[in-house]
């Protein structure tokens, strides 16, 4: 048995490590600030640790660290539209309180800090798909500073000795993302209009692509980062291979829930991807990862967790 520090534990990613974790009879301790995530994510899981506090707070990741074997880095502000919006506040959590957990955990003897990073790193590169060593165009402030945390993980391992890897997340969905926000992952807001039985909205002409990754695979590539002897340094990508388009997209969950609601299309956002894809064979190299579960079984699983949250809300 190990203990794992999860930083953003109370979110939609960091729930589903704690769980696997506990499931596999680790330790678990999560540090988490509650301004996205949410104690309601955390309670069918026993015996998780809860601290509250923010990263931000080199004494609360200092207090957080002790004792523990793995970090694994999630807290973040995670949305490109507020980081337009606020660049200074997800600064804030994006960088500087990376930078803090790494100095705590480096100071702590920790053995690895496993960092959630991002594929909008790669920005409107035209290139497909996306491999680790490519250019980056970095296209808003939170992709930047993504891409920051990262450049400071890699250089913790190299000046420091300091064992750190990013995964760099490609649009992750399932169960407990939060359908909230206009800016939140458009799986979950299709699931939640297709349920309501209302149309949901494609920004632009909908011929966009996506390597959709259903949160268990990112999971499983997490965890394994941990361990994995070759990964420390290393910025590696977890995803599928595959990418899909938001027209094809909708089309499938409207057949998985039964319904032929047709979208409303207004005009494109500002700074959005055409097209994102991974290459995956450096994680299926260096991590022996593979993705276990497809985009289908993941959007069944989705649909049905979001189909109780919508009858339990409606009681
Ligand atoms: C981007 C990043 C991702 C990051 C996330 C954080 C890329 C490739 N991905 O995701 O790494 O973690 O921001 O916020 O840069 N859309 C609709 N209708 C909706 C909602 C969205 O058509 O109701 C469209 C968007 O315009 C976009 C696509 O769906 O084209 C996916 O949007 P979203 O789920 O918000 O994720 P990204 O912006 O791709």
């Amino acid at each position: 048995m190990a203990s794992y520090l999860v930083t953003g534990g109370a979110g939609f990613i960091g729930s589903h490590l704690s769980e696997e974790l506990r499931r596999r009879g680790h330790a678990v301790r999560v540090l988490d600030s509650l301004v996205t995530g949410k104690m309601r994510n955390l309670e069918h899981i026993p015996g998780v640790e809860f601290m509250q506090g923010d990263v931000a707070d080199l004494d609360a990741c200092r207090r957080a660290v002790e004792g523990m074997d793995y970090v694994l880095h999630q807290a973040a502000i995670p949305s490109v539209p507020k980081s337009v919006k606020d660049p200074v506040t997800s600064n804030r959590a994006n960088i500087d309180g990376s930078l803090n957990m790494l100095v705590a955990a480096r100071d702590a003897g920790v053995k690895r800090l496993v960092y959630a990073g991002s594929s909008s790193a790669y920005g409107d590169t035209p290139t497909l798909p996306k491999r680790e060593d490519m250019p980056t165009r970095p296209l808003s402030p939170y992709a930047l500073q993504k891409l920051v945390a990262e450049q400071y993980c890699q250089m913790f391992t190299d000046l420091y000795g300091f064992e750190t890897v990013t995964i760099r997340y490609f649009n992750v969905f399932g169960p407990r993302q939060d359908p909230g926000s206009p800016y939140s992952g458009v799986i979950s807001l299709f699931a939640t209009a297709l349920l309501a039985g209302r149309r949901p909205t494609i920004y632009g002409d909908g011929e966009q692509t996506r390597d959709f990754t259903y949160v268990v695979n990112v999971v499983d590539g997490v965890l394994r980062a941990c361990e994995a002897p070759a990964a420390a340094g290393h910025v590696i990508n977890v995803a599928t291979g595959g990418r899909i388009s938001l027209n094809e997209l909708l089309r499938v969950m409207n057949e998985t829930v039964g319904t032929d609601l047709q979208p409303i299309y207004q005009d494109a956002r500002v700074g959005d991807v055409r097209d994102s894809q991974a290459d995956i064979a450096k994680a299926e190299g260096v991590l022996g990862y593979a993705p276990r579960v497809s985009l289908e079984d993941g959007l069944r699983a989705t649909l049905a967790w979001c189909r109780e949250e919508y009858t339990a809300q409606k009681v």
